[in-house]
């Protein structure tokens, strides 16, 4: 047997909880108290288990109930989806099995309610059954008792901690290891501050001789919203602004909209040298955010004001564009909010 279910379960006989109300072998009491455990916390569930078994003593009085006095006792409790798939899985165990949960973890994660984890939870602490389970705990556990990188919410991670709990099973007593996990990821090997001093695993915990406890399992992956600026030329003549259409690539592609700078260019030279124009002045306008779904833009527009009647634009796929009809230039939205915006503090007008 390895080391590590042997530790277990010799530290759950000594220091893990006994007197849980659901520690029994009756399966309707077992399978209640997974589902009831999804996502909430031992302390929370206690009254409501008492309450839900004193109305709902066993699985025949579940079923035949109406499914808003299920929802009722549930109230309080959450994910009221559990409730509905609870008293769904009960009407499938009278009519499928016969009012007796089965013992094959893989038929009882056919049920309304139970995946993998809860199906072997409920297969070990009833029947015996040499099944691994894989909850949130199980997952903090692993992850640092073995140094596993990787967030386990991804396929791969999931699939290499589910094949490692598997081969860490004992032979025998896994209703005292799965309860032994149970209790180690709740009281000990916890998220946050956790007892490593009282820790059963500590002599051979990957992530305690890493110095890794706090790194590990690894976060989520926050969504990366990058952050991007751009410069854009607002260059007026004649109640006509100069608009270009952006590259087919990149954002906005093949859209009209307001020249944008490079990043260090001086806008008066790099006005000049590519439409053709004789630059008088450059005014800084008030910058503004654009949230794209994986990027902000920040955009700087700047007012150019150049010389003489701007018909000699040499830029190909450049455009003198009529500031009344800017409805009609195919605009991506904040180009047009800014627009519409300047338009309104009436910048265009002559002086
Ligand atoms: N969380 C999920 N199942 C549990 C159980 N049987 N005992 C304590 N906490 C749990």
């Amino acid at each position: 047997m390895s080391t590590f279910a042997t530790t277990l379960i010799n530290w759950q006989r000594s220091h893990g909880r006994h007197d849980l109300p659901w520690q029994t072998r009756d399966a309707y009491r077992v399978w209640l108290s997974e589902i009831m455990l999804q996502q909430t916390q031992v302390d929370t569930v206690i009254p409501y288990y008492g309450r839900f078994l004193e109305r709902f003593p066993d699985l025949p009085s579940l079923a035949a109930a109406p499914v808003e006095d299920v929802l009722t006792l549930w109230s309080g409790l959450g994910y009221y989806a559990r409730a509905r798939n609870l008293h769904k899985c009960a009407q499938a165990v009278m009519g499928r099995h016969g009012g007796v949960f089965p013992a094959d973890p893989a038929v009882l994660a056919e049920l309304p309610g139970i995946g993998r984890s809860t199906a072997a939870a409920i297969s070990a602490f009833s029947y015996g059954t040499r099944a691994a389970i894989l909850d949130g705990n199980v997952k903090r556990v692993l992850a640092r008792a073995f140094g596993i990188e990787g967030f386990p919410g991804t396929k791969p991670v999931e699939s290499s901690m589910w094949q490692l709990a598997e081969s860490l099973l004992p032979a025998s007593d896994v209703d005292i290891y799965t309860q032994a996990q149970m209790d180690l990821g709740a009281t000990v090997c916890t998220r946050g501050r956790p007892a490593c001093s009282r820790c059963p695993l500590a002599t051979t915990c990957v992530a305690l001789k890493d110095g890794r406890v706090a790194d590990l399992p690894t976060p989520r992956p926050k969504k990366i919203t990058r952050q991007r600026s751009g410069r854009f030329a607002v260059i007026l003549a004649n109640g006509t602004v100069l608009l270009e259409r952006r590259p087919p690539a990149g954002i906005w592609g093949g859209l009209q909209s307001l020249p944008e700078l490079p990043e260090d260019a001086d806008t008066a030279d790099w006005v000049s040298a590519r439409y053709g124009l004789t630059v008088r002045g450059v005014t800084p306008l008030a910058g503004f955010r654009h949230v794209f779904t994986h990027f902000t833009l920040e955009l700087q527009p700047e007012a150019v004001e150049v010389a003489g009647p701007p018909v000699a634009c040499t830029e190909a796929g450049a455009v003198w564009h009529p500031l009344e009809r800017l409805d009609e230039a195919a605009l991506p939205a904040p180009i047009r909010k800014l627009l519409e915006q300047l338009e309104r503090r009436d910048l265009f007008s002559p002086p």
